[in-house]
């Protein structure tokens, strides 16, 4: 992998001095991701599955053409599974009212963990609160690994719906989600899995995990933002109610009935977003043409100097596993009296870009504070992508040992 090459591909990273650390959240697009979009507008922009005539037909194909590549990327055995929807966010929101609302009982179980970004919490506190489900949660050992015993402790006859997702977005560890579907069937429950920060980081393949439910985000892959993907499989997806109705995803329409299209169009209702769409394919072919593996290799790098420059900063605490191996491109930290939030200021004056605060997982944070003795209901984190470099690393580190003194203490 040529580091210089790649990064000439990302105008924004180019001609830069900003370390961006926040990829977790979202990452930077190439050229070829803005000129798929830019393509899309100038040479066939029209409303896709509705106009007759060569535009709409080329917008149509453009936005079947991603499908099929998304299909493809994660290795879903029919197009009709995968449903272009905003994001993650709007994928589990789908699962939970057109499968929970309808397949879940009272008294039955929903199995989430403690380590779920809110996205995957609140659905479910939704749907068990309006079917008298009960909502229970695994909690992790407290560098965040979740193993398979104790998901077989949680998943019961009673379990519906296991929603888990495939690497936290706070530990960076990867939860065994393999496993876990194999858990969840032994009790005829289904399984989602929340891919949305493991798709960036992790070779993806949705039959081999055995999932029903897969959802992600193309914003983090580096896609679009607005465009992410909901598989599920076929059976699954036939018999469930639609989420959002309204154009286009009907069959006939009557004064006081409807009937729906067939899969995927039942859930895809509106004006799609095929620009993105087709931008969500240029990102697959990107990561596709580096490999899984050399972006990995590179992340890996970079978190391990990350790790082992910190080790040696008095008051620095890293959350998360020892290995840097096992974080996947996250490194989520604090540093003794100051605050993340300060912590990412005092960086920002540096040129350099990290998140900081709750991270979407207030749960997770209040457990840390407990077990682990946080000062702040919050963490300050890094998240590197394959594009970062060792010399962005270094500098982080560099900051990272100042950041006390900045704040006023004498060490
Ligand atoms: N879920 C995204 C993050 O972890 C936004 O930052």
């Amino acid at each position: 992998m040529n580091i210089k090459e790649i990064r000439n591909d990302f105008p924004i990273l180019a001609n830069s001095n900003v370390v961006y650390f926040d990829n977790a959240a979202t990452a930077q697009r190439p050229v070829q991701v803005l000129k798929a979009i830019e393509d899309f507008y100038k040479t066939t922009n029209a409303n896709p599955l509705r106009g007759l005539y060569a535009w709409s037909v080329g917008a149509t194909d453009a936005y079947e053409n991603a499908r099929s590549r998304a299909a493809r990327f994660i290795n879903a055995a029919d197009d009709a599974e995968m449903i272009f929807v905003r994001n993650t966010t709007e994928a589990i929101n789908l699962v939970a009212y057109s499968y929970g609302m309808e397949e879940v009982n009272a008294g039955d179980e929903i199995v989430i963990s403690v380590m779920e970004h809110h996205s995957n919490i609140l659905p479910w506190q939704m749907i068990a609160r309006a079917k008298g489900a009960v909502l229970k949660y695994i909690e992790p050992e407290t560098d965040g690994t979740i193993t398979v015993d104790m998901i077989r402790e949680a998943v019961t006859d009673k379990c519906a719906i296991l929603a888990l997702g495939q690497v936290s977005n706070v530990m960076g560890v990867a939860n065994p989600v393999k496993e876990a579907a194999k858990i969840a069937h032994e009790h005829g429950a289904v399984i989602l899995v929340d891919g949305a920060q493991g798709l960036p980081h992790v070779k993806t393949d949705v039959q081999d995990m055995d999932c029903d439910f897969y959802a992600f985000s193309g914003h983090k892959l580096p896609g679009p933002m607005g465009i992410g993907g909901l598989y599920g499989k076929r059976k699954l997806l036939e018999n469930m109610q639609p989420f959002m109705r309204g154009g286009e995803m009907i069959e006939y329409v009557h004064r006081d009935s409807a009937t729906y299209a067939e899969l995927p169009h039942k859930f895809e209702a509106g004006t799609v977003n095929a620009a993105d769409a087709a931008g969500l394919a240029a990102a697959m072919d990107y990561v596709d043409n580096i490999g899984y593996e050399a972006m990995e290799a590179q992340e890996n790098e970079i978190v391990k100097i990350i790790m082992e420059g910190m080790k040696d900063i008095p008051h620095v605490h890293i959350y998360g596993p020892e290995d840097p191996a096992l974080h996947h491109g996250i490194v989520t930290f604090n540093i003794d009296g100051c605050h993340p939030h300060d912590i990412s200021s005092v960086l920002d004056e540096e040129n350099i870009a990290i998140r900081a605060g709750h991270h979407c997982a207030q749960p997770l944070m209040e457990y840390l504070q407990e077990k682990c003795a946080m000062e702040f209901r919050a963490t300050a984190r890094a998240s590197v992508a394959f594009y970062n470099t060792q010399e962005e690393a270094e500098r982080f580190v560099a900051a990272i040992s100042k950041v006390r003194k900045w704040l006023g203490f004498g060490d």
